[in-house]
């Protein structure tokens, strides 16, 4: 099979570097061109790293020496050798908004992490095993860029991404009327390490800037419909959320309290539709599609950030603590990696799906 050439925008950062890190070795996706800021560009990736990998695997030996692109200034000349990108740049929005737009127009696919284009009403937001029909988007997406391969296609928040796959399919069966939830967030969620971000350690922090808005806001449009060439979110189920940063290094943990719209199923219902949830990604056997996408624990104390956050390379959502609520109908915790479900594995998934369903050829 052929292998995909693939940019990575932002190849030096937190997500890049899991971008560079998880895809060596991927059957169909070979990193080839490394692009970051102008105080990057024209340095060895090794030089423009500058010690800040965090990754436990080192630095793939053969792109130490490859010399990082400018991630705006080389627009063509990155799109002229790849099949497609992934993004994942710490820019002001309308500057990202702009850059993944120049590369779509250059006739060049973006698979992106960053949020400036999640509420473009034609750019799909995908998370592969729930709406992997919002990309017949593309379509019309590429109508009005008036392109003919480029386009853009993101992921949803990292926050979310525990949360909302558990209650995706109870919604689809049953209805499910409101969600709360509280995350507790990893540190490598704002791309820092404990010993960038001393202040963490032994500390608890009650605010991340945008995270309440995009985890309740984003939910609606991944449950959205295609109207029009317009993803329209929908109006329901209602999220309301509180998202605290905690002192662990990777996996977000969501505390979550829900009702249905009707008569609540039984606890025994509710985790056989987890336990045997599967999506696109498993009927079509995507290389980093989780074999089950959704776990559940019956044992009281788990899952646990550090024993469960890598459970199928970081690609399955851990559920556990199911029971019923005083107030609302059932509670619930649930895990899931940030930095690979949440970010970088997640949009390597959706671009195995963009591949498979022939958008990228
Ligand atoms: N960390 C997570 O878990 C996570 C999860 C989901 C989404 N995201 C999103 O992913 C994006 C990157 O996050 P991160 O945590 O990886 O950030 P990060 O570690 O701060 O890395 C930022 C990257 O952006 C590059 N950059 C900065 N200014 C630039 C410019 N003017 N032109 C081109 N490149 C520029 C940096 O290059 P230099 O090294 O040259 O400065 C670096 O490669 C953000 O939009 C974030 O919201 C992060």
């Amino acid at each position: 099979m052929k292998k995909y050439k693939v940019g990575v925008i932002g190849a030096t950062g937190m997500v890049g570097q899991r971008f560079v890190s998880t895809l060596e070795g991927h059957p169909w996706f070979e990193v080839t061109t490394l692009a970051a800021s102008p105080r990057s560009a024209g340095h060895t990736y090794e030089e423009a790293l500058g010690g800040r990998w965090v990754m436990s695997a080192p630095i793939p030996e053969r792109l130490k020496n490859t010399v990082v692109y400018d991630a705006t200034a080389d627009i063509e000349k990155i799109a002229a050798v790849v099949d497609f990108v992934f993004c994942a740049v710490d820019m002001k929005k309308d500057e990202i908004r702009a850059l993944e737009e120049a590369y779509a127009k250059a006739e060049c696919p973006v698979v992106s992490n960053n949020s400036a284009h999640r509420f473009t009403k034609d750019v799909p937001m995908v998370i592969p095993e729930l709406n992997s029909d919002h990309i017949r988007i593309i379509e019309d997406q590429k109508k009005r860029l008036g392109t003919k391969r480029g386009f853009i296609a993101v992921k949803s928040n990292c926050s979310l991404q525990s949360y909302v796959p558990a209650v995706y399919p109870l919604d689809k069966k049953y209805g499910i009327d409101k969600v709360l939830v509280c995350t507790y967030q990893a540190i490598s969620g704002a791309g820092k390490t404990f010993e960038r971000w001393p202040e963490m350690v032994d500390n608890v922090i009650p605010f991340i800037g945008g995270e309440e808005e995009k985890s309740e806001k984003e939910p609606l449009k991944i449950w959205g419909k295609i109207e029009n060439g317009e993803i329209v979110p929908a109006a329901e189920p209602y999220f309301t959320a509180q998202c605290i940063r905690v002192p662990v290094s990777d996996g977000h943990m969501g505390a979550v309290f829900m009702s249905f719209k009707g008569e609540k199923p039984l606890k025994e219902e509710i985790i056989e539709i987890w336990n045997n949830f599967a999506g696109k990604p498993q009927q079509l056997g995507l290389p980093s599609a989780p074999k089950q996408f959704l776990h559940y624990f019956t044992e009281d104390n788990m899952p646990q950030t550090k024993l469960h956050r890598g459970l199928e390379n970081g690609m399955a959502v851990s559920i556990g603590r199911l029971r019923e609520d005083t107030q609302y109908d059932y509670k619930f915790v649930c895990l899931s990696h940030n930095t690979l479900r949440g970010a970088a594995g997640g949009a390597i998934l959706l671009a195995e799906l963009l591949c498979a369903e022939g958008y990228i050829d």
